[in-house]
């Protein structure tokens, strides 16, 4: 079985995920991290060097080659993976998959990705914190169309990570 995470930048996928994986005892897949290994350089360094074409291709690249694997994964997905390309028609569907859409009242993604700006470069930039505010608030309005297609969706907001995982695993029998 396959479960995929995706949502929003700090959302909390990956350490949602790897708790998951954990708990089901199944392996762990990071896409971004996958991606860093594979490409030998960070995020940030592969949107600077190479551009974020080149970092959605090589996205969609990895997504199929984790996909394609015959074990038992979680699968944390990047914030913009389910938008570009055909990577939701990949996932949804697909046969042994479950997708779950992680999400977080606004306010309190804002205040908690305002501090982990840094490693994100298509937020890294952002100064005030109202501003910030106002960008997350239409990016993620434009990507919701393609978050609402997973299978499931599961609200973070207030709960800590034993709460989520508990819900998760809810959803998931
Ligand atoms: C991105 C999200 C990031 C990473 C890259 C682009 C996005 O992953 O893939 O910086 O477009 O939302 P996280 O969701 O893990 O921050």
């Amino acid at each position: 079985m396959k479960v995929v995470l995706l949502g929003y930048m700090g959302v909390g996928k990956s350490t949602l995920g790897r708790v998951l994986a954990d708990s089901l005892k199944f392996i762990f897949f990071d896409l971004d991290t996958y991606i860093e290994n594979k490409e030998g350089l960070s995020i940030p360094e592969l949107f600077k060097t190479k551009g974020e074409i080149y970092f959605r291709k090589q996205e969609s690249y990895y997504l199929k080659e984790i996909l394609s694997r015959d074990v038992d994964i979680v699968l944390s997905l990047g914030g913009g993976t389910p938008v570009y390309g055909n990577n939701m028609k990949e996932i949804v569907g697909a046969s042994n998959t479950i997708s779950v859409y992680l999400k977080l009242q606004l306010n309190e993604l804002v205040s908690k990705l305002y501090h982990q700006k840094l490693k994100r470069p298509l937020i890294a930039h952002y100064q005030d914190e109202s501003e910030f505010e106002e960008f997350v608030r239409k990016h993620l309005f434009e990507r919701q169309q393609f978050y609402f297609l997973a299978d499931h969706v599961l609200d973070l907001t207030g709960k800590n990570v034993n709460e989520s995982l508990s819900e998760l695993l809810g959803l998931l029998n």
